[in-house]
């Protein structure tokens, strides 16, 4: 049990007042500084957040509650191995490795040995599909760890490798190279050649190319731009939504470790062309190996004046980027769950509208773009609209960077033109064999072979990157299961029909692998599906029951076939 000293943790939330700001913004980043120093949050260390952030205690403790990444038991170990449960390692055989490391470490999951040296659990999605099975200790991150590796990583725990050298980011392999990927920008390119336009011209160039956000929804983005750039504030916000959490998708922690000023310049295009003097970069929390690159970046551009005050030479134009870290939810990389987020409070979803870019961060005009959406923008204002839109359809302006996984020969990253086919798609991947592909992750459709002449476009099926290939042998009803898993655990619980409803369909799922399901039952559950879709506030209960829904239909046969006959 550790003893807490009172006046110390007040001196400590006072320095860390003076780095956040002593406003409800700074809640998060303080509780994750102060978990990071006691290991958890003790309960005088939340009282003292609250007292002097002045937020009722209650506050506090609602939003340690939500992110799954606070911890307010003292009982972890010091070692905390997470191990990813989501659909592509569960394919790369997690199961395997969950038994090795009980059988090893004489817990189960959710427990911790009784030295305190180990914790066993779960975790969502780690952004390892293509390397799975994938595990993070602490915040070390393994990838495609097998049973007879779970030995020697535990024995590097107990000998303390934390001390030593330890490989921190593990690369994906691109297997394919496009336009946006094989640019040869040098840091602050992009930036200055949008700083020769005004900012309406970088506006009607961004316009011009027809770039849509590429986080999925694919919103024309010059729009986005323009209505937070006309709106009236004084105080205007671009945030990048590094939060990449939907299941199978990657490819933005290798954009952001390999591309990491395009990103970076693509913010400050966005800030010049709104009029914003700040922004934020919001991490997700799984990804906080990356923070100190991305902190390292931010000091060398403040250094080369692509931060700051009259960024690059440009009188007036002042911009400074912070870096905030999620905390393991998956809902905050919907823009206002995210932006709740980033004001420190739960991450909660918001009626829409107002609209982010009229009331957004702290009731002010805020763009929430995502990473490729950033990178492509830098690369639009060097190489020109047409250069970008020669790629793609009519209403899919270029390419777009897929992360690929699953029962595929060669998973990775490729940059591929929208419009792109299924089958040409699994030609590229080698994974003709396929017999469904998950397009768009877990909130995503599920497309069988008859179905594989489909195009991946926004105006056809539309994906913010995510391809999971399922071969002939996977059982189909199990990745329902998995799927319906992760919503369970990463609805916000905002509203009924999402928190209530994805419970049942799960029940259903896990009645229909014992066989115990009629088919009249079956049939409520997709009504209730369909319900789920339309009545729940924000798009992760809209979508959660898609992949149940286009599994259903698409393997009905396959999964009646464990409905008993006289149920
Ligand atoms: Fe396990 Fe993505 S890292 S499914």
């Amino acid at each position: 049990m550790q003893v807490l000293d009172r006046t110390k943790i007040i001196q400590e939330i006072s320095d860390l007042k003076k780095t956040y700001g002593d406003d409800r913004s700074a809640l998060l980043p303080i509780l994750q500084d102060l978990q990071e120093t006691y290991g958890y949050l003790p309960d005088l260390v939340m009282q003292e957040t609250a007292h002097a952030l002045e937020i009722h205690p209650v506050e506090v403790e609602g939003v340690a509650s939500f992110y799954s990444f606070f911890r307010r038991k003292e009982k972890q170990g010091k070692y905390v191995l997470r191990l990813c449960q989501t659909i592509s390692c569960d394919l790369a055989g997690k199961v395997n490795v969950a038994r090795q490391l009980e059988n090893e470490l004489g817990i189960k999951f959710g427990e911790t040995t009784k030295d305190g040296m180990f914790t066993l659990e779960y975790t969502n999605c780690l952004g390892m599909c293509d390397q799975g099975p994938a595990m993070l200790v602490n915040d070390r991150l393994f990838a495609k760890v097998t049973p007879d590796k779970v030995p020697y990583i535990i024995v590097d725990c107990r000998r303390d490798f934390l001390k030593s050298d330890f490989p921190k980011i593990v690369p994906s392999d691109v297997r394919k190279s496009g336009p946006i990927l094989s640019h040869d920008l040098k840091p602050g390119e992009g930036l200055k050649a949008a700083l020769n336009h005004t900012r309406a011209e970088v506006i009607g160039i961004i316009r011009e190319s027809g770039l849509r956000g590429r986080g999925g929804a694919g919103f024309p983005t010059a729009v986005k731009w323009q209505l937070a750039g006309a709106a009236q504030s004084d105080k205007k916000y671009v945030v990048c939504n590094a939060d990449e959490g939907e299941p199978g998708t990657f490819k933005d922690r290798y954009l952001l470790f390999h591309h990491t000023d395009m990103i970076l310049d693509g913010m400050t295009i966005a800030a010049y062309a709104i009029g914003a003097k700040k922004g934020f970069f919001y991490l997700r929390g799984e990804y906080l190996y990356l923070k100190k690159y991305m902190l390292e970046a931010l000091e060398i551009r403040r250094k080369n004046n692509l931060l700051g005050k009259d960024i690059a030479g440009k009188k007036g134009f002042d911009f400074d980027i912070e870096v905030r870290m999620g905390a393991g939810a998956y809902v905050c990389g919907e823009e206002t769950a995210l932006i709740e987020s980033l004001e420190g409070y739960r991450g909660e979803p918001r009626n829409r509208p107002p609209f982010p870019v009229d009331t957004g961060f702290q009731k002010n005009p805020t763009i929430v773009n995502n990473v490729e959406t950033f990178l492509d923008a830098t690369l639009i204002c060097v190489k020109g609209a047409k250069w970008f839109n020669e790629h793609g359809t009519e209403k899919s302006k270029g390419t777009k960077i897929f992360s690929i996984s699953g029962d595929c020969e060669q998973p990775g990253i490729y940059e591929l033109p929208f419009g792109i086919t299924i089958a040409q798609l699994l030609k590229e991947v080698k994974g003709e064999n396929a017999k469904a592909v998950q397009i768009g992750g877990a909130s995503g459709k599920c497309v069988a072979r008859k179905d594989f002449n489909r195009t991946i476009a926004f105006e056809d099926i539309s994906s913010g990157g995510s391809i999971i290939v399922f071969g002939p042998s996977v059982d189909m009803l199990k990745v329902a299961i998995n799927f319906m898993e992760f919503f369970v655990e990463e609805s916000c619980g905002q509203c009924t029909p999402c928190r209530d409803g994805n419970v049942k369909l799960l029940e259903g799922l896990k009645l229909l692998e014992k066989g115990r399901c009629s088919v009249t039952y079956l049939n409520e559950l997709m009504r209730l599906a369909e319900t789920i879709q339309l009545a729940s506030k924000c798009g992760l209960g809209q979508s959660s029951p898609n992949a149940f829904l286009s599994i259903l239909e698409n393997f009905k046969s396959e999964i009646l076939g464990r409905v008993p006959e006289k149920a």
